[in-house]
C-alpha cells in the first residue's frame, strides 16, 4: 500500500461506529489529514470536548483473533462545512444512508472539483441523489459507491473508543468519474486509508452495485415472517435469518430472479454495461458464506445452515410484561425500503421488467409503514419524495441511467 503521490485531505461524514473506525485509521496513516463533520444533534461538539487533547483508539481485531490498538487523531471534528469541506479532495460518507441528503446539501456550497465523493457504504441511489444534491462543482466529482462497510464495529466509548471485531476479505465499489480529474488513483488511495483488509475491488459498473444482492433481503423476510401475525406478544424474539420459511426463502428466490431480469433487460438494451455481477441469491450465499453455511443445496437451507447468524434475532421490541412484539420501525424497512427495495423497484420499471413480487412485498411493507409508494403498480405514491428511486430524480428510462457515467 503505496502512499498516495499528493497530500489527502480527508472528510468524514458521520459520528457513528462506521465514523469513529474511519477515523481512528485514516488519521493514523502518513499524509493524510482528517475532518470529521457530524450534523446530528451536538454530536461533533460532545466527540470533540470529550476527546479533548486526547488520542483516539480503534481495537482492531485481526485474522488471527489478536487486537491492535492503533492511536491517532483527526483535526478538526465540526458540525460546520464551511470550516470542514473546504480543501478537502476526498469525501466519505459513512452514516446511514437516511442522513445522505443533509450532507450533500450541506457540501455543495463548499465542495471543490475535482473532489471524490464516497459512499462506505453507498446503499442503493446514492449516486442519484449526489448528482442531484451536489450543485456546479458537484459536477465535476467523481461518485464511489461500496457495497458495504469494510468491517463490523462498535462504539466502545462514545469518541473516545471504537472496536473492530472483523474486516471484511474483499469489497467491491463502483466508481463514476464523470468530468472529474482526481489528483490520486481512487481505489489505491482507499486502500490505503483502510489498512490491507478488506481487499478492495472495482465493479463493473454502478448499476450492478445498487442491485447486489445484499440489500434485498430484509424486506421480504419481514413480510414472510409477520404477514400472519396474530398480534400476539412472544415469549421469545425468533431467529432472523435461521427460522426463515419456505414463503420467504420462495419470495425472495423470485425477487432474486427479477432482479437478473432486470439486469439482463439493461444489458441488451445498453451492451456496454457487463452485470454479470447481479446474481441469484442462492448462487451469493455460496460465494460469500461458503465457510460458514453447513448445507448449501438450496436458498433455504443456505440461510438456515449459515453460522455467520447464529443468535441473529427479528428486531422487537419488548412488552410491560417481558415479552416481544415486532419492531416495524427497525432500519430493515424503514431504511430498505427508502434506500433499497423501492430503489430496484424504480430501476426494473426503466428496464420494463414486471415485479410481481417485490410488488407483493412493497404493498405490506408500505402498508405497515403507514407509507405510500406503489399505488396501482405505479411508483407515484404521496411519500416518493422520501425514496432515491431514479423517478424521483426524473430519470426516464434506462439510457439516462447509463448516461450517468
Ligand atoms: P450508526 O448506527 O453507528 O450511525 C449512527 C450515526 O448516524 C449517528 O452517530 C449520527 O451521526 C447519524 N444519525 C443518527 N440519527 C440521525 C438523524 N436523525 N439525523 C442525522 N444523522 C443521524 O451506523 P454505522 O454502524 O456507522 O453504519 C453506517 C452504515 O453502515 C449503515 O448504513 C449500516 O447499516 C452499515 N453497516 C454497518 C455495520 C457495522 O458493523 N456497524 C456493518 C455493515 C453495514
Amino acid at each position: 500500500m503505496a502512499e498516495p503521490p499528493c497530500k489527502i485531505k480527508l472528510l468524514i461524514c458521520g459520528g457513528g461506529n462506521g465514523a469513529h473506525t474511519l477515523t481512528g485509521l485514516a488519521s493514523s496513516r502518513a499524509n493524510v489529514e482528517v475532518n470529521v463533520m457530524s450534523l446530528f444533534a451536538d454530536e461533533a461538539e460532545r466527540w470533540r470536548k470529550t476527546l479533548g487533547n486526547d488520542d483516539f483508539t480503534v481495537h482492531f481485531t485481526e485474522k488471527d483473533g489478536s487486537v491492535t490498538p492503533i492511536k491517532s487523531k483527526p483535526k478538526i471534528i465540526t458540525n460546520d462545512p464551511a470550516q470542514a469541506v473546504p480543501g478537502c479532495n476526498l469525501i466519505i460518507f459513512t452514516v446511514p444512508a437516511f442522513a445522505h441528503e443533509g450532507y450533500f446539501k450541506a457540501l455543495a456550497p463548499y465542495i471543490e472539483e475535482n473532489a471524490v465523493v464516497v459512499g462506505l457504504p453507498s446503499q442503493p441511489g446514492f449516486q442519484f441523489q449526489c448528482v442531484d444534491l451536489l450543485g456546479e462543482r458537484g459536477k465535476k466529482c467523481a461518485i464511489v459507491s461500496f457495497e458495504s462497510l469494510p468491517w463490523a464495529c462498535r462504539i466502545m466509548t462514545f469518541a473516545r473508543e471504537v472496536k473492530v471485531l472483523g474486516a471484511k476479505d474483499t469489497l467491491s465499489a463502483a466508481i463514476i468519474m464523470r468530468k472529474s480529474k482526481p489528483q490520486f488513483e481512487i481505489l489505491p488511495t482507499i486502500q490505503y486509508l483502510l489498512g490491507p483488509e478488506p481487499n478492495l475491488t472495482q465493479a463493473n459498473n454502478y448499476l450492478a452495485i445498487n442491485l447486489l444482492a445484499d440489500a434485498t433481503v430484509h424486506p421480504p423476510i419481514m413480510y414472510g415472517t409477520w404477514k400472519d401475525w396474530d398480534n400476539k406478544p412472544m415469549a421469545e424474539k425468533p431467529l432472523f435469518y435461521q427460522g426463515l420459511n419456505e414463503f420467504c426463502a420462495d419470495l425472495l428466490s423470485k425477487v432474486s430472479y427479477e432482479l437478473m431480469e432486470t439486469a439482463k433487460a439493461i444489458e441488451k438494451e445498453c451492451p456496454v454495461f457487463d452485470m454479470k455481477d447481479v446474481i441469484h441469491l442462492h448462487d451469493w450465499y455460496k460465494l460469500n458464506y461458503k465457510d460458514s453455511i453447513s448445507d448449501d443445496s438450496t436458498l433455504l437451507s443456505c440461510m438456515k445452515s449459515n453460522k455467520a447468524y447464529d443468535g441473529l434475532v427479528h428486531p422487537m421490541k419488548e412488552t410491560d410484561d417481558g415479552k416481544f412484539v415486532p419492531d416495524f420501525k427497525y432500519r430493515y424497512m424503514a431504511e430498505d425500503m427508502p434506500f433499497g427495495f423501492i430503489v430496484f423497484r424504480g430501476i426494473s420499471q426503466l428496464a420494463g421488467v414486471k415485479t410481481p413480487a417485490m410488488d407483493e412485498t412493497i404493498y405490506w411493507c408500505q402498508k405497515i409503514m403507514g407509507k405510500e409508494f406503489l399505488v396501482d403498480g405505479e411508483l407515484n405514491g404521496k411519500d416518493m419524495n422520501i425514496t432515491r428511486a431514479p423517478q424521483r430524480y426524473n430519470f426516464k428510462c434506462i439510457r439516462d441511467l447509463v448516461d450517468l457515467q
